[in-house]
């Protein structure tokens, strides 16, 4: 039986890109982005933001950019590989983009985080989220 909630089809989620989608944290409400991509014959969830500076969108509504198979932040360019989130290159390289866990089953994804509800597919409506991570605190210098 699957975990959780039904975020959408595994066909859903494009093998050269991400699927945008918006969760949200049960005990405060703040609604926070994560990228869908396929990993192997899964998938992997990841909170929409690099890790150099957090205030910075992998998936800024047209899909993450994925160059050899690699996510790739546009601003400075670091790569993260999608399976473990591990950034291979660039200014935060050695960093681990911050996981959603998620399950598949029944050819779906299921969120599989007792801490966030599934809210939709796409980008969050909350502003707030975005007050969050512009913080000057999260950014890695370089
Ligand atoms: S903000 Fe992503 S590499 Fe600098």
């Amino acid at each position: 039986m699957p975990p959780g909630e039904r975020i959408a089809d595994l066909d859903a989620v494009p093998d050269d890109s991400s699927l945008l989608i918006t969760v949200a944290d049960r005990e405060s409400g703040e609604e926070r982005e994560a990228i869908l991509v396929r990993a192997g014959d899964g998938v992997a969830a990841w909170f929409n933001y690099c890790q150099h500076w957090r205030d910075v969108n992998l998936d800024t509504g047209d899909g993450a950019v994925l160059r050899d198979g690699e996510l790739v932040c546009k601003r400075h360019g670091a790569t993260f590989e999608r399976d473990s989130g591990e950034c291979t290159f660039g200014p935060c390289e050695g960093a681990v983009l911050d996981e959603l866990p998620v399950e598949l089953a029944d050819g779906g994804v299921f969120l599989d985080a007792d801490g966030y509800e599934f809210v939709r597919v796409g980008a969050s409506e909350d502003d707030a989220d975005d007050d969050i991570h512009k913080s000057t605190e999260s950014r890695i210098g370089f």
